[in-house]
C-alpha cells in the first residue's frame, strides 16, 4: 500500500516512557514492552494502533489487568476502550537468529544487533513505529554471560548484575526521549578500543568502539576519527556530545553504511574498520567520513528528527552536508569536491532519469527502505549548498543557530528547516522550495557572443527540466551559477556582469526563470568563461567551448572543481564525437586534454583525479538512447588515446611516484598511490607487457591494500595467464580476511575477464560467497550490476538474466539487498533495441514470482 505525505497525522497517542525487557535465550528471544501511553486529545475514543511485524503476542495487560479488546492483524495490534492514561504491557516472542533481512534484531555471526531504520523496530515489538512518537527508554537485558558477555543499549548503563544459572543483565537508560527508530542494542564478545574526550564546556565523554575477536587493532582511524569529528562540530557549529559514552559497535553483517543509534552507533565493518592490508586509502576515507556522519547525526537526525519519512532529507541531506563540510576540512578540499561530484552524477543523475526518479522530499513511497537514495542524501546536500551559497556563509550558519534552538528535542519538516535559514539569515527562499519538489535535473543551457567592436561578451541562459513520472509539468528553480571570466593568458577578468539576475557578492548569478541573459562590455579580448564553478548547482550544463579554452582552464582556473571539470568536458566531448563516428575531431580533443595534462606538475592531486578516465556509466550520463555496442566502443577509443597521448609520462610518473614504508594513510601518500595506479591502468591498455610485469612486482612488494587492488586492476582486463595469477595469489594470502577478500570479488565482478556473466557465476558458486553477508552480495553482483557495463549489458542477455537470478534469490532472504541489485535493470527505457526487450523479460519474470517483497516489487512496478 502506498504511503502520501499529504496524508500526514498527529499521532493519536503519545508514548512518555518505554520499558523493554530483553530475555536473550537459545534459539529465541522474550521482548517485554512497558509503554507509558498518553492520548493527545484527552477524551476521544480512537483505538491506539501499534506497528509489528514478525511477532508472536504472548499477553497483552493494561494497567495490570489482561486486556482482551484488542484484534492481532497483519502488519499490527488494534487496542480498543483504553483510557487517556495508562501503561500498557505486551510481551512477544521472536527469532533473530532465523532474521536474514537484517531488520529488527538479528543474528550477526556469534552476536546480536539491532537495525530500526526506517521500521525496524516493529519487527521488535508492539509500537507505534513512527519518528514523531518521542519516548524516554529503560532497557533491561538478560542473556548467558559466557556467550554474551557485553549487553549495550542507547544511554548510561545503570546498573549490571549477575544472575542464576550462569546469566546476567544489564540495565541501561536513556536520559533523551527519541524516536524507536534511534534504539539499539547489542549482545556479544567483542574485542574493545576505548578513548576519551573532553568536550568544551567540560563534559568527560568515554568513547569505546567494539569489534569481532581479532579485530581490535584496526579500531584505531576510527577512534581517531570520532575525535576529530566531535571536535569539529564544536567548532564549526558550536555543537556538544550530550552523553557521557559514545559506544560504536561493528557488524560483519549490514545491510547498510552504519546507523546513528543515541549513543550506540552501530557499524557496518567496512566503515569502520581500517588497516594497511584491509583497507584502502579511499576505505580509511570512507571510515573517517562515516565516523563524521553519524557523529553528526546527534545532532541532526537525533536531537532533532523528523516529523515523518518524507522529511528523511531533513536529517539525511543536511548530515551529508556536514559530512561533506568536514571532509572539505581534512582532505584536500578540491579531490573533495571533485569526488562529491562524480558521486552524484554516476548515481543521483541516473536516478533523476530514470523509473525511480523521486523529489528530494518524496510525495510517496510503498517501502521507505527503497528511498535512502542518492536522491535523498546526495541531492539534498547539494541543496543545502546551495541554499548556503544564496544566504551567505554567515547567514547560514545564523540559520543553523535558529534550526538548534526552535527545534532541538523535536520531530520537525523540511519546510520548518529552510524557514530557520530564512529567519537566521533574513533571506527570502519562497522560490528555492521547489528544489525539494521537483524531480528531476535540470538542463543549464549557455550560449556566447563575442562582439569584438564593442568588447561585449554576452551569455544566453536557459534552463530546462524534463518531465518525470508524475511530474508532467516543471517550472524553473533558482540556479547558483558560479562564473568567472579569463583573459587569454589565464588572468582574472574582474570586471562585474550585467544582468536583470540577481548576483551575490562573489561572483554567483541566479538564474531563477527560464530564459534570461548576463553580458560583460569594455572588454579587450575575447574572454574565456568558466562555468559552475564549485558545482554551484546540481545540474547538467550544455556550453560549446573551443578546445583551447578548454584548456586553458585547465591550466588556469583557480577553482580547483572548475579546473577539473575542464579536463572533463574535453574528454566528454571526444567520447560524444567519437559515438557520432567523428573519431579525428575527438582524438584532437584528446590531444588537448593530455598536453593540459602533461603540462602540469605531477606532485598535484589533480592530476590522479584527470587520470582516472570516466567509467563508462559516467560517459552514458545525459545520453537519451543508449547504444550499447556503439558505447563501448567510443568507450575503448578514449581509453586508448588518453594512453597512447601519455604515454612517455605514464611510466615516468609511474616510477616517480614512491611512497614511504611503511605504508601511512596521508593526503599527499594517497595521492601518489592514486597517480601510480592511474598510471598503470593507463599503461595496461597500450603496453600490456610492461604492465604486467610492473603489476607483478608491486602485487608482491607492496605493504598495503591500496596498492595491491592497483596491481589487480591492471590486470583486470587483459586476457592472460598472468591475470589469474595474480589474483590467485592474492586470494591465497588473504582469504581468511573478508574485507580485503571483498575488494578482490568487486574487481573480478567488473573483469573484461572474469566478469563475464559464466564467470560471475562461478565465483557465486564459491564457498566464500556468503549472502548472509550484504558486503560480500554488493560486491560481487552490486558492482556486476552497477559498474560493470558491458558484462551487464552482453547482447544475448545472459547479463540480465543472471542479475534477475540473484535478485530472486536474495529477494527470499533479504529484500534490503535485492532491492538494490535491481536497480541497473531498471534504467531500461535508455538502453537501445533488442537489450531493452531482453531487459523487460528479465524485470517481469521478476514481477511474477510469488510472495516477492514489497521492496523488489516497488522498484521493478515503477519500471514496467
Ligand atoms: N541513517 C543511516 C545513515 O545514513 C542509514 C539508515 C539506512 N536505512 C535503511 N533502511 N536503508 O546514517
Ligand atoms: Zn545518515
Amino acid at each position: 500500500q502506498v504511503k502520501y505525505l499529504r496524508d500526514y497525522q498527529a499521532p493519536l497517542f503519545l508514548v512518555d516512557q518505554t520499558q523493554l525487557h530483553f530475555d536473550i535465550r537459545d534459539g529465541e528471544t522474550l521482548v517485554t514492552a512497558t509503554l507509558e501511553l498518553a492520548r493527545s486529545t484527552p477524551g476521544t475514543q480512537e483505538a491506539l494502533t501499534l506497528d509489528g511485524d514478525d511477532l508472536t503476542l504472548l499477553s497483552l495487560v493494561v494497567d495490570g489487568q489482561p486486556w482482551t479488546d484488542y484484534e492481532v492483524g497483519e502488519g499490527g495490534l488494534v487496542v480498543n476502550g483504553l483510557p487517556d492514561r495508562c501503561q500498557l504491557t505486551t510481551q512477544v516472542r521472536i527469532h533473530p537468529e532465523q532474521n536474514t533481512a537484517l531488520e529488527g534484531l538479528y543474528a550477526c555471526g556469534p552476536y546480536l544487533v539491532t537495525q530500526c531504520e526506517a521500521t525496524g523496530f516493529r519487527r521488535i515489538t508492539y509500537f507505534p513505529d513512527r519518528p514523531d512518537v518521542l519516548s524516554r527508554y529503560r532497557v533491561t537485558i538478560e542473556a548467558d554471560a559466557s556467550r554474551y558477555p557485553t549487553l549495550l543499549s542507547n544511554g548510561n548503563c545503570i546498573e549490571s548484575r549477575s544472575l542464576d544459572g550462569g546469566r546476567h543483565e544489564a540495565v541501561w537508560e536513556d536520559p533523551h526521549p527519541k524516536p524507536c527508530y534511534l534504539f539499539a542494542l547489542v549482545a556479544g564478545a567483542f574485542e574493545q578500543l576505548t578513548g576519551e574526550y573532553t568536550t568544551t564546556s567540560g563534559r568527560q565523554v568515554s568513547l569505546e568502539l567494539y569489534a569481532d575477536q581479532g579485530q581490535g587493532q584496526r579500531l584505531g582511524f576510527a577512534l581517531e576519527s570520532l575525535i576529530e569529528s566531535m571536535r569539529w562540530d564544536e567548532i564549526h557549529y558550536g555543537r556538544e556530545y550530550d552523553l557521557d559514552r559514545y559506544l560504536i559497535v561493528a557488524a560483519g553483517a549490514f545491510n547498510m553504511g552504519a546507523m546513528e543509534n543515541k549513543g550506540l552507533n552501530i557499524f557496518n565493518t567496512s566503515c569502520l574498520l581500517a588497516d594497511p592490508d584491509t583497507a584502502t586509502d579511499a576505505g580509511y576515507r570512507v571510515v573517517r567520513d562515516v565516523i563524521a556522519h553519524e557523529y553528526f547525526h546527534n545532532w541532526t537526525g537525533n536531537r532533532i528528527t523528523c516529523r515523518d519519512w518524507f522529511q528523511l532529507s531533513l536529517k539525511e541531506g543536511l548530515t551529508v552536508f556536514r559530512e561533506q563540510q568536514f571532509s572539505e576540512t581534512v582532505n584536500d578540499p578540491a579531490v573533495a569536491r571533485v569526488e562529491q561530484v562524480r558521486g552524484l552524477r554516476a548515481f543521483q543523475f541516473p536516478e533523476d532519469a530514470g523509473p525511480m526518479a523521486h523529489p528530494v522530499r518524496p510525495e510517496s513511497y510503498v517501502e521507505m527502505n527503497n528511498f535512502y537514495t542518492a536522491t535523498v542524501y546526495e541531492k539534498g546536500s547539494e541543496v543545502i549548498r546551495m541554499m548556503r551559497t544564496l544566504v551567505g556563509e554567515a547567514g547560514f550558519r545564523r540559520g543553523m543557530d535558529v534550526y538548534f534552538d526552535r527545534h532541538d528535542g523535536q520531530a520537525v519538516t523540511i519546510e520548518d528547516f529552510v524557514a530557520a535559514i530564512e529567519a537566521g539569515s533574513g533571506a527570502d527562499l519562497s522560490a528555492f522550495r521547489i528544489w525539494y519538489a521537483q524531480a528531476g535535473t535540470p538542463l543549464v543551457q549557455v550560449r556566447d557572443q563575442w562582439d569584438a567592436s564593442t568588447g561585449t561578451y554576452r551569455l544566453t541562459l536557459n534552463q530546462q527540466l524534463a518531465a518525470t513520472r508524475g511530474q508532467p509539468d516543471k517550472k524553473p528553480a533558482p540556479i547558483p551559477l558560479s562564473v568567472a571570466l579569463f583573459d587569454q593568458s589565464g588572468g582574472r577578468v574582474s570586471s562585474p556582469a550585467q544582468s536583470e539576475l540577481r548576483q551575490t557578492d562573489d561572483g554567483v548569478i541566479v538564474l531563477d526563470r527560464p530564459n534570461a541573459q548576463v553580458q560583460w562590455t569594455g572588454l579587450a579580448e575575447r574572454p574565456v568563461l568558466s562555468v559552475l564553478r564549485g558545482f554551484s548547482a546540481p545540474v547538467r550544463l550544455h556550453f560549446e567551448q573551443p578546445d583551447a579554452d578548454l584548456a586553458l582552464l585547465m591550466r588556469a582556473e583557480d577553482d580547483a572543481f572548475a579546473r577539473w571539470e575542464a579536463g572533463q568536458r574535453l574528454i566528454h566531448a571526444a567520447f560524444a564525437d567519437v559515438l557520432k563516428g567523428d573519431d579525428a575531431r575527438g582524438k584532437a580533443r584528446l590531444s588537448a586534454f593530455c598536453q593540459a595534462v602533461a603540462a602540469t606538475d605531477p606532485e598535484a592531486p589533480i592530476v590522479g583525479e584527470w587520470l582516472d578516465i570516466p567509467s563508462t556509466i559516467e560517459f552514458t550520463d545525459g545520453l537519451e538512447r543508449v547504444d550499447v555496442d556503439a558505447v563501448l566502443v567510443a568507450d575503448n577509443v578514449v581509453r586508448r588515446t588518453v594512453a597512447e597521448g601519455l604515454r612517455e609520462q605514464l611510466e615516468a610518473w609511474y616510477l616517480a611516484a614512491e611512497t614511504e614504508r611503511p605504508y601511512r594513510f596521508d593526503a599527499q601518500q594517497a595521492h601518489r598511490r592514486r597517480r601510480r595506479a592511474a598510471c598503470l591502468q593507463l599503461m595496461a591498455q597500450v603496453d600490456a607487457d610492461k604492465a604486467v610485469a610492473l603489476a607483478s612486482d608491486l602485487l608482491a612488494t607492496a605493504d598495503n591494500l591500496t596498492d595491491r587492488m592497483a596491481a589487480l586492476a591492471a590486470v583486470n582486463d587483459l586476457d592472460r595467464p598472468e591475470r589469474a595469477q595474480l589474483f590467485q595469489a592474492f586470494a591465497d594470502r588473504w582469504a581468511d580476511e573478508a574485507l580485503a577478500m571483498d575488494k578482490w570479488f568487486q574487481l573480478q565482478a567488473v573483469s573484461a575477464v572474469q566478469g563475464l556473466p559464466a564467470g560471475i557465476a562461478e565465483l557465486a558458486q564459491r564457498p566464500d560467497y556468503d549472502r548472509g553477508v550484504p558486503n560480500r552480495v554488493r560486491a560481487l553482483f552490486g558492482a556486476f550490476g552497477q559498474r560493470h557495463f558491458a558484462g551487464l549489458h552482453r547482447g544475448n542477455g545472459e547479463g540480465y538474466r543472471l542479475l534477475a537470478d540473484e535478485v530472486l534469490t536474495m529477494d527470499a532472504l533479504n529484500p534490503q539487498v535485492a532491492s538494490r541489485l535491481v536497480r541497473p535493470l531498471t534504467q531500461l527505457t535508455r538502453i537501445e533495441g533488442e537489450r531493452a526487450r531482453l531487459m523487460r523479460t528479465e524485470l517481469e519474470r521478476i514481477a511474477a514470482k510469488q510472495d516477492l517483497s514489497a521492496d523488489v516489487r516497488e522498484i521493478v512496478s515503477a519500471a514496467l
